[in-house]
């Protein structure tokens, strides 16, 4: 197929524009580099430094380069972020898409992956979380995906060619194993990078946020996917796209680790004492979230290959130890 990768220069886009290159698939990249890096998109894929507000950009794109299916990662990701700068979060994430939605209509191109999260669930009701849990998003980060997925469902009944599938990922960790892309967010505040750029020194120390959770070490547990697998399941889920639907998947390894464990996978994995401070808990951290992803490996028969924090950890590790400043 021919695929617009849209936030292709990020952390996740990057890593399944690799995978649909390896699968055979061509692949367009278009990313405003607000947060992205030009040079996580190999030198041979067509990149167009494009706005997502830019409907007639992305529709000259889609139309030239034919495009059949559309992989959306391109958004704002920062929880925190979103509660201080609401509209920004909105027109980014939900009016992004929508432009990019309606460059597809004028263009014809009727496949959509979405990258929804688990931020869609809010505070969970039922530990692990399914797709049919209610979804009460707490944020505005989590509400702006939360509308693009009513938005796609809306489109699919109207439109009986449309096809659109949401990715609710949970935590998304590692790098591709032979180190040359990875994490690289400024400012990092995913647990598993910033703590090995404390253990490369890159910062003084890391606060966990709070250790008196209900839960046995009393950290927060979460739910830790390798990149490589999520994109495995992109390149599924695009495969299995039916027409006049929205399908909803959880990405999960469905196992959580506390953030201690986190800590002492990564003491494990640099052989490094990572200096750690206490701190209060976050405002709107539930204890307790990991995945129920039966749905997708029922379905269409995905399966993890990293299911231990370790070996996402190692891999993580390779891409920091190459590259200690980002890209
Ligand atoms: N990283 C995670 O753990 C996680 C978890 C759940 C969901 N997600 C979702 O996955 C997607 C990718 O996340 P990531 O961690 O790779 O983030 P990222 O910031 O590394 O990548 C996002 C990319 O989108 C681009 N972008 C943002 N707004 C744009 C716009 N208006 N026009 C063009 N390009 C734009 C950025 O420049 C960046 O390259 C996001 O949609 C995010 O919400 C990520």
């Amino acid at each position: 197929m021919n695929v617009l990768v849209a936030g292709g220069a990020g952390y996740i886009g990057s890593h399944a524009v690799r995978q649909l290159l390896a699968a055979g698939h061509r692949v367009v990249v278009v990313d405003n580099l607000f947060r992205g890096h030009r040079e996580a998109v190999p030198a041979e894929v067509p990149f167009q430094q494009i706005d997502l507000a830019d409907t007639p950009a992305l529709a000259d794109v889609l139309a030239r380069h034919a495009i059949d299916c559309v992989m959306h990662f391109a958004a704002l990701t920062y929880v925190g972020e979103s509660v201080e700068q609401p509209l920004w979060y909105y027109t980014n994430n939900t009016g992004g898409s929508i432009s990019m939605l309606r460059a597809m209509a004028q263009s014809g191109v009727k496949r959509f992956v979405l990258s929804s999260t688990a931020a869609v669930y809010g505070e969970p009701v039922e530990i692990p979380i399914t797709e049919s849990c209610p979804c009460q998003p707490i944020n505005p980060y989590g509400r702006s995906k939360q509308m693009v997925e009513r938005i796609l469902a809306d489109q699919a009944a109207a439109d009986p060619q449309f096809a659109a599938v949401a990715l609710r990922y949970f935590n998304v960790a590692g790098a591709a194993p032979d180190g040359a892309i990875g994490e690289d967010h400024k400012p990092e505040t995913h647990l598993i990078p910033a703590i090995l750029q404390a253990a490369l020194g890159r910062r003084e120390r890391l606060t966990i946020f709070g250790d008196d959770y209900p839960t046995p070490d009393g950290t927060c547990i979460r739910d830790y996917i390798h990149v490589d697998d999520l994109c495995a399941a992109h390149l599924a889920a695009m495969e299995a796209l039916r027409p006049g639907e929205l399908q909803a998947y959880n990405l999960g390894i469905g196992r959580g680790y506390s953030v201690r464990e986190v800590f002492r996978a990564a003491e494990q994995v640099t052989g490094r004492a990572i200096p750690v401070a206490m701190g209060p808990r976050r405002a709107g951290d539930p204890a307790v979230l990991f995945a129920d992803s039966q749905k997708i490996q029922r379905e269409l028969g995905w399966k993890p290959r990293y299911t231990d924090v370790v070996p996402i950890v190692e891999t993580a590790w390779k891409w920091f130890q190459a590259h200690p400043d980002g890209y």
